[in-house]
């Protein structure tokens, strides 16, 4: 049996109903039974747990083969650190408690560093927490996920306008859809490796400009892009339902001083920046994914 943590969400649904189709046995860990319902109908087992509740986490995980787990955001938490670090103790707690030898993690290349760098520093805090646990930890590193673009659904559908937060709206970088990590925890989880390990997962090379040509496709509408400066970020998201601590965090440094996370890449990856020899973090293996959809399918979702 396998467990897979957030069950209910984007990469978690994927990743069960993929190792159902299967014929494996899945337990999902869900916060909320009922919202698990159309999973439980498609055979999984539900179990009920929070990742910051230990001994229902480590109940929850009696007897799995191997586990899936993320670290969530929740934007609208003031604590926004404190809580992840919260669930991240959890999950690492009840990982040896339970003593489930192997863990999928879905992560960031982001997390290879431990400060400055927003949500990730909590990503960077939960492998190693993981690393410590006793258990085989598999970490996916995932690029930028095709879906953070429906976070301008709002703008795009009142306004007719796709917020651009970065430096350049016009300058490509790797995205991938979250269909297809879930896939690819399946994947990790019927295969444990022999020792634990990072996988980089990257997909087509995407700008800002044709994230929101996408979107405007799928909404039937043309969407003008429009530059935030930096000044303007925390404010901007801010107002868009979250919390000042986390558009605080998102933003902790003007952009002109960020520095671009470096992304390992192999003779497979044609379509990918190359940038040999900045793996820093010891990563045995690159994924490309070449989901050119995952944008207009999850819209229509
Ligand atoms: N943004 C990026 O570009 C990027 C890149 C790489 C990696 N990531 C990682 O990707 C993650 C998102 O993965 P996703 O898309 O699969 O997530 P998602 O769709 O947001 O789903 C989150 C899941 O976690 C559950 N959950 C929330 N709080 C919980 C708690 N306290 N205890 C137990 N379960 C809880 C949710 O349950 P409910 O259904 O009850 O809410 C939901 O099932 C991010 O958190 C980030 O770490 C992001």
């Amino acid at each position: 049996m396998y467990a897979i943590a957030g069950a209910t969400g984007r990469t978690g649904q994927v990743a069960a109903r993929t190792l159902l189709a299967g014929g494996q046995k899945v337990r999902g860990i869900v916060r909320n039974a009922a919202k698990a319902e159309p999973l439980r109908a498609a055979g999984a087992e539900i179990a009920v747990a929070q990742l910051q509740d230990r001994d229902a986490l480590a109940f929850a995980l009696d007897g799995a083969r191997g586990l899936y787990a993320l670290l969530p955001e929740d934007p609208s938490v003031p604590e926004f650190h404190a809580h992840r670090r919260r669930m991240a103790d959890g999950l690492a707690a009840a990982v040896r408690a339970s003593g489930v030898p192997h863990v999928v993690f879905l992560s960031a290349p982001a997390a290879a560093v431990a400060a400055d760098n927003g949500p990730a520093k909590d990503l960077h805090y939960a492998e190693a927490a993981l690393r410590a646990s006793g258990a085989k930890v598999t970490i996916i590193s995932a690029c930028y996920l095709q879906e953070n673009a429906l976070a301008a659904l709002p703008a795009a559908q009142h306004e007719g306008v796709y917020p651009n937060f970065f430096p350049s709206s016009d300058v490509a970088f790797p995205t991938v859809a979250t269909r297809d990590i879930g896939q690819l925890a399946a994947r990790c989880l019927l295969e444990p490796p022999p020792k634990s390990e990072v996988i980089d997962l990257q997909g087509p090379l995407c700008s800002v400009r044709q994230m929101a040509e996408a979107l405007g496709r799928a909404l039937g509408k043309p969407l003008q892009v429009v530059d935030i400066p930096a000044a303007a970020h925390v404010g901007a998201l801010t107002s868009a339902n979250t919390s000042i601590g986390f558009g605080l965090e998102l933003f902790p440094f003007p952009a002109d001083k960020a520095k671009p996370i470096p992304l390992s890449c192999t003779d497979n990856c044609c379509e990918m920046p190359a940038a040999p020899g900045i793996n820093s973090r010891g990563h045995s293996n690159t994924v490309v994914s070449d989901t050119p959809d995952g944008l207009p399918s999850a819209v229509n979702r």
